[in-house]
């Protein structure tokens, strides 16, 4: 007999909130204790949400939470074909220890902001410190396009999208043109 997928049954998909909701804008609080029910159940929550949308990163402000939470889910899929593999992480109190200061430019998009994509200078390698969902405390190095995914998310903590972070507004299209045209060459 085939059992049913308890994480489909139980978990349910969260609304992503979207440009222009306060709740976007907003520096997001520290989280107190990890092993809160509610935060681990709104972990739960944001890594199938994820799952479901197949994005690579989301930030719990983005589903009108404000806490220092992110998710990180690098996978090569449609919207990025060579994002690398790696298992959905959750970060809590995440925060940047340091920046090679080595930028370089590379095309974003958000859920939270549909239909447009943004080339976004980022650090090409930083060192991040987070705890896990278990209350361990980590260190990382992160380079390239998951460097780039943890900048983003870690951005929106900040009540900031990467609309505020292109140098210019000549380095934003529209998603049918980074379709048709960008992705392409
Ligand atoms: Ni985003």
């Amino acid at each position: 007999m085939l059992l049913p997928d308890l994480n489909k049954l139980f978990t349910k998909k969260l609304t992503i909130y979207q440009l222009g909701n306060p709740k976007l804008r907003a520096i997001a609080e520290p989280v107190i204790d990890v092993r809160d029910r509610q935060l681990q159940k709104l972990i739960d929550e944001m890594l199938f949400t994820l799952k479901e949308i197949r994005g690579v990163g989301l930030a719990a402000p983005q589903v009108g939470q404000s806490i220092r939470l992110i998710i990180i889910a690098s996978h090569p899929n449609e919207r990025y074909p060579d994002a690398p593999l790696m298992e959905p992480t959750a970060m809590i109190n995440p925060q940047i220890i340091s920046y090679s200061q080595e930028v370089e430019k590379g095309w974003e998009g958000c859920l939270s902001v549909p239909m447009i994509r943004g080339l976004v200078p980022r650090d090409r390698q930083i060192v991040v410190a987070y705890s896990d969902r278990y209350g361990n405390q980590q260190t990382i190095e992160l380079t390239g396009f998951v460097a780039r995914i943890f900048q983003h998310e870690y951005d929106h903590l900040e009540g900031k999208v990467f609309l505020d972070r292109v140098e210019t507004n000549l380095d934003l299209v529209s998603e049918s043109e980074y379709q048709s045209v960008i992705s392409n060459t």
